[in-house]
């Protein structure tokens, strides 16, 4: 699947390729143990974060099942990148995409992870032609599934126990959205 025209513009937000010199904005978010909380891994050191980069880089088209595309979310107005949203090509028959989204500490709860979002899976659902776009998330991570509920996704699973995540009991919630149904709220 080639990657889409970039960059995806909203009121305040602008979605682009993430390069190289994105380091000193990324690092910082991805290093801290409060946004890596609910992240399937651990605060990345310098290396990891450089190898994270360099993958994220080198994408040039998204394979199904493979590595996952990332945006790096900037503000229009200072060119600050404040986070990023990603996005899983899981499935390229039944044309299934997972959603995904860090924002740093300092830019959450202004809206800015909904607006970037909600952009990203319009793009999404036109240029990828997905039909559903899932996202997941542990139950104790209310920002995340609240972002979610925004986006008019349905929560589809309420996984308890099912195994573990970083040494305990993971609770998960899945949330999903077809299509049909995006289109309809936006119209
Ligand atoms: C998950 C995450 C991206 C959610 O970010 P967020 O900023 O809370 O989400 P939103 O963009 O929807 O912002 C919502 C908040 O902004 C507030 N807000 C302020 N100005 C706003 C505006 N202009 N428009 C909309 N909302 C606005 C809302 O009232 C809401 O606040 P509330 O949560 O106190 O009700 C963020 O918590 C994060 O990066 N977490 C760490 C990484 C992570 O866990 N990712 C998900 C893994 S599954």
């Amino acid at each position: 699947m080639k990657i889409f025209d970039l960059p995806i513009e909203t009121d305040r937000l602008r979605l682009r390729r993430v390069r190289h010199d994105d380091f000193d904005a990324l690092f910082p978010i991805h290093s801290d143990p409060d946004v890596c909380r609910y992240l399937p891994y651990e605060p990345r050191d310098e290396a990891g974060m450089k190898e994270a980069l360099n993958k994220r880089v080198a994408l040039a088209e998204l394979e199904p099942g493979g590595d996952a595309l990332f945006l790096a979310v900037e503000l229009k107005e200072t060119g600050e990148v404040i986070g990023e949203v990603l996005l899983f090509y899981l499935n390229e028959e039944a044309r299934q995409g997972e959603v995904g989204y860090v924002f740093s500490p300092e830019f959450q709860g202004k809206g800015y992870a909904y607006e970037a979002t909600n952009a990203f899976m319009d793009v999404c659902f036109d240029a990828f032609n997905l039909h559903r776009i899932c996202a997941r998330c542990s139950a104790a991570n209310d920002a995340s599934w609240r972002l979610m509920e925004k986006l008019n996704m349905r929560r589809e699973a309420d996984l308890r126990e099912h195994g573990l995540f970083k040494g305990e009991w993971d609770h998960m919630y899945i949330y999903a959205i077809l299509e049909d149904e995006w289109r309809a709220h936006r119209s």
